[in-house]
């Protein structure tokens, strides 16, 4: 190598670092910039906000209020959908990752052509308590193959809901809890597999197998089933081997005999709800916040 290509490669070497010191000062000044939704989120955002009506009395939470109404289509600054109420994007990406519209007076059907459907990098789904009009859960809950929360409780869904929600292999928090139309068997998860850890479903009617359910479930710390419709009676002694179990609420079932033994495996225990005995002849009504 001779004298000119050496002192050429230190003065590339310069000119390069002097440009990657560019780019890091102008990348790090636009870093509102650089995550920027992307425009086919934006407007499945914004279709799915024009597939619901605004109701007051879709809500029953004190400090509602309507999350999407700030939300628009302005091409400008605002227009970041990452910015909107509720929406949380992946810093590096851009992708909308977490979606929180609780509480926020949506009222009407949610079909399983919603373009909610489009977002499928969500992580986080959270539509409790609205009301979806007695809509089905769709069946394309499945284009969330990354979701790890979902929370739909007390939203007026109303069926049999999918075996596709047992497939979300990431799902580690489900709320399905006062929904009191749900019916039909609870789908089974892949226990060995599924990092499951809390499942709500109290104020129900799905017809929920206990001992199919929890059997091998090692991951799970909180199970929710109080006024469900649990047919096994005893309880199941495999909820012996829930280990890792800190919250376990079985009330107001058709449980009857005695405090089970097997209570004394489950050593993490923090809070237990059993009311073997107790059986509310008359279904409590949808309970409100
Ligand atoms: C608002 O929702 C309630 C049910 O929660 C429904 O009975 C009522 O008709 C709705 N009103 C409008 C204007 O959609
Ligand atoms: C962006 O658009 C909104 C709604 O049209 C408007 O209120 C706002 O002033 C605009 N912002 C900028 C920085 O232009
Ligand atoms: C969702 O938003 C509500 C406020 O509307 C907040 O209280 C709640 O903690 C949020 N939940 C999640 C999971 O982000
Ligand atoms: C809610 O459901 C009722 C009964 O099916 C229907 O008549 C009404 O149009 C629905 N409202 C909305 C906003 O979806
Ligand atoms: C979405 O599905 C509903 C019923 O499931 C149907 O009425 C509607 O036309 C569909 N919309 C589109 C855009 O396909
Ligand atoms: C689901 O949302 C409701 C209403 O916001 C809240 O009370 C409940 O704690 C949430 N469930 C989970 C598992 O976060
Ligand atoms: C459950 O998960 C395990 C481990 O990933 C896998 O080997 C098995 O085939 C799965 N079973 C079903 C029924 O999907
Ligand atoms: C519970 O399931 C049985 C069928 O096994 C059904 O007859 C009954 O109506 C259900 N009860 C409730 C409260 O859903
Ligand atoms: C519950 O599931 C277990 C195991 O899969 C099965 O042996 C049992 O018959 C089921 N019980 C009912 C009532 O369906
Ligand atoms: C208690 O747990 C052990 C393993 O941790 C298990 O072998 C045993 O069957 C469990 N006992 C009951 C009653 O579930």
């Amino acid at each position: 190598m001779g004298f000119s290509s050496l002192c050429l490669t230190f003065v590339s070497m310069y000119i390069l670092s002097i440009f990657v010191l560019f780019h890091l000062v102008v990348a790090n000044s636009l870093q509102s910039y650089t995550t920027a939704c992307h425009d086919d989120e934006i407007s499945a955002l914004l279709q799915f906000k024009q597939s619901f009506v605004i109701n007051t009395s879709a809500s029953g939470y004190k400090g509602a209020y309507p999350k999407t109404a700030s939300w628009n289509s302005a091409w400008n600054q605002t227009s970041n959908c990452c910015s909107w109420d509720g929406v949380e994007c992946d810093e590096n990406t851009g992708h909308v990752i977490g979606l929180n519209l609780s509480s926020s007076y949506l009222y009407g059907f949610i079909n399983p052509n919603n373009s909610l459907f489009r977002l499928v990098h969500l992580q986080s789904l959270n539509l409790a308590d609205n009301d979806f009009n007695y809509s089905q859960v769709p069946t394309s809950i499945r284009n969330f193959p990354k979701l790890r929360y979902l929370n739909l409780s007390c939203s007026v869904f109303s069926g049999v809901v999918p075996f596709e929600i047992s497939q979300l292999s990431e799902l580690s928090s489900l709320d399905l809890s006062e929904n009191p139309d749900l019916t039909g068997y609870f789908p089974k998860f892949n226990a060995s597999s599924s990092p499951l850890m809390s499942l709500k479903l109290s104020f129900t009617s799905f017809l929920i197998n206990l001992s199919s359910l929890i059997e091998d479930f090692d991951s799970l710390k909180e199970l929710h089933v109080s006024e469900c419709n649990i047919s096994e009676s005893p309880l199941p002694f495999s909820l012996g081997n829930l280990r890792h179990l800190t919250y376990l609420d079985l009330s107001s079932n058709n449980f009857n005999g005695q405090i089970p033994s097997f209570l004394k495996n489950l050593t993490q225990l923090t809070y237990l709800s059993l009311f073997v005995l107790i059986r509310l002849s008359k279904r409590m009504r949808r309970p409100r916040y």
